[in-house]
């Protein structure tokens, strides 16, 4: 027994030393991946900055697929390894129902073939934990909309492949916690659990200003109950806790310096999750449950040109924490060192999944408000971000890590892996060598399906890429909802390069630019 916990250790800390690692190749240097003549070329480009990311050479099309192989297990069965990320379109109606482009997003997400629709997009639980005013509401109301969703993904998966006996549909539930913004897309109304020694300063959060009491957590709790039953009625297969990137089932995780029932301890702050899911399986027995979590995080960075010691012109750096050791404000980082990871309570976590029967893992990282290269490694950075520190296929090597680790720790569970789609013409040959090589069971795709939603088909079947439709990591899915304007793919959907919003988004770009350029210059 004693032997077992020491090899575990040991693999723990040498894994954490890797990924250390990779933390600290922040200066590596970047190429335009569109740019490589081939694969090969790719393959170097990864050997000489010693990038550990998987690679196949030559694709395989066709039933052999690594990638079309069916995943059967824990009552499972799903038709390929593609899953689709959860992601949302901020088109919604105020009172939380879905547009024609809601409409558009689902159906394109049914017609890429993938097999795994995680969620959707991320749905509030109730009106004051959404992220803006233009997110899916979930209540009995919108119980018909949400079925209408699912059923025009699902003709359209119908449509294109024949089949949707092995497809599997599930519906992410959220609150957002610290990040709602449930009025007017510029005015936040956070609901914290805790305060914040550097989201508090960038946030605007007054130091005397209220955290949620156990009393109103075990509100939402219910509203996340309410939901399963509303999800499980319109047709749902399963639905995902969401427990990343900053909300409110993230924000659980990290809350050490909270007092009471949900804080403090690993059991305290877990609570949030075992309370939903005992509470779902009492309400809505039969119904899948998933989690999407972000296993690691770091400090939150900050555009270097507004630091005043620092001289890397507008490269993302970490806030100063000096004075802030031990770091108790993360979820699997090193409180020591909050730019290293440590996987030791994300293995916990995962741990407690198994226990509670929770199957379905999304593993993501970071939150895109404050770590976005992190998050969803890009060339470009979004316009409230800042350029990448990093060579952002480190980004993404890191992600696979860790989904690798956790993989490796729990084979029992069903594990999707993001942030994939910064490797644009070589996402296939990653992907297929990552499911041969068993790194993740599935490989989730987020904004590659905005522009080129066919991708997973025309990969199985041994299509060409069609490189006109690859996305290239603009940013501006990110960039235009943060100036209130609708997120999809402005510079390659013809839908949202054609509309006016891509107008006033230009408009807003370059101005945005101008002023940063003046405010460098003074
Ligand atoms: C426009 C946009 C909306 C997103 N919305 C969600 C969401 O609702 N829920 C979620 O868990 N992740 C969301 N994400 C994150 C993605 O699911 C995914 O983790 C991220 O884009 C990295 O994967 P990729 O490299 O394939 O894009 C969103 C990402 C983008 C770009």
């Amino acid at each position: 027994m004693a032997f077992l916990l020491f090899s575990f250790l040991i693999r723990v800390i040498s894994v954490n030393l890797w990924l250390n690692f990779l933390f600290s190749m922040a200066e590596s240097s970047f190429i335009h991946l569109g740019g490589l003549r081939d694969v090969e070329s790719f393959r170097r480009h990864l050997a000489k900055y010693q990038i550990n990311i998987p690679c196949d050479e030559k694709l395989v099309a066709g039933n052999l697929s690594p990638l079309a192989q069916p995943l059967d297990k824990a009552g499972v069965h799903l038709g390929n390894r593609f899953a689709i990320q959860p992601m949302e379109g901020w088109d919604a109606t105020s009172e939380g129902r879905p547009t024609e482009l809601t409409f558009r997003r689902w159906g394109r997400f049914g017609a890429s073939g993938a097999k795994f629709i995680w969620g959707g997009e991320a749905v509030a639980v109730r009106h004051d934990g959404r992220a803006n005013p233009n997110q899916l509401v979930i209540n009995q109301h919108s119980r018909l909309d949400l079925s209408r969703l699912r059923e025009t993904l699902i003709a359209e998966h119908r449509r294109v492949t024949g089949s949707v006996t092995d497809l599997i549909v599930g519906l992410q539930l959220t609150h957002s916690g610290r990040y709602s913004r449930p009025n007017t897309h510029d005015r936040p109304e956070p609901l914290i659990l805790y305060h914040h020694p550097i989201l508090h300063r960038r946030l605007g959060i007054p130091k005397d200003y209220p955290v949620l009491t156990d009393d109103s957590i075990r509100e939402i709790i219910e509203d996340f109950q309410r939901a399963a039953v509303v999800a499980r009625e319109a047709g749902f297969d399963f639905i995902d806790i969401k427990h990343c990137h900053g909300y409110l089932g993230h924000e659980f995780l990290s809350a050490h310096t909270r007092d009471g029932e949900y804080g403090g301890s690993f059991e305290n702050r877990t609570r949030f999750l075992r309370d939903v899911v005992n509470g779902v399986r009492a309400v809505a027995p039969g119904l899948s449950i998933g989690v999407r979590l972000s296993a690691f995080d770091t400090i939150p960075f900050t555009s270097s040109a507004s630091q005043a010691t620092a001289d890397r012109g507008g490269a993302g750096a970490p806030e100063p924490f000096n004075k802030l050791l031990p770091y108790r404000w993360g979820f699997g980082l090193n409180a020591a060192n909050p730019l290293e990871l440590d996987l030791g309570e994300p293995l916990r976590f995962l741990s407690l999944l198994c226990d509670l029967g929770v199957n379905l893992v999304n593993i993501s990282g970071g939150s895109p408000y404050y770590n976005p290269h992190v998050q969803r490694p890009a060339f470009y950075p979004p316009s409230d971000g800042y350029l990448s520190p990093e060579d952002p296929l480190v980004g993404v090597a890191r992600q696979m890590q860790v989904t690798r680790t956790l993989k490796q720790q729990f084979p029992q569970l069903i594990i999707v892996g993001s942030a994939y789609s910064y490797l644009q013409e070589f996402l296939p040959h990653v992907a297929q060598a990552a499911v041969r090589e068993g790194w993740t069971d599935c490989i989730g795709l987020g904004r590659m399906v905005l522009t080129y939603p066919s991708l997973p088909v025309d990969v199985i079947e041994g299509r060409a890429l069609k490189r006109n439709s690859i996305c290239r990591t603009f940013s501006d899915c990110t960039t235009a909802p943060r100036a209130g304007l609708p997120s999809g793919c402005y510079p390659l959907d013809p839908h949202y390069k054609q509309s006016e919003n891509a107008a006033r988004l230009k408009t807003l770009k370059t101005g945005k630019l101008k002023h940063k350029l003046t405010s460098t210059k003074s």
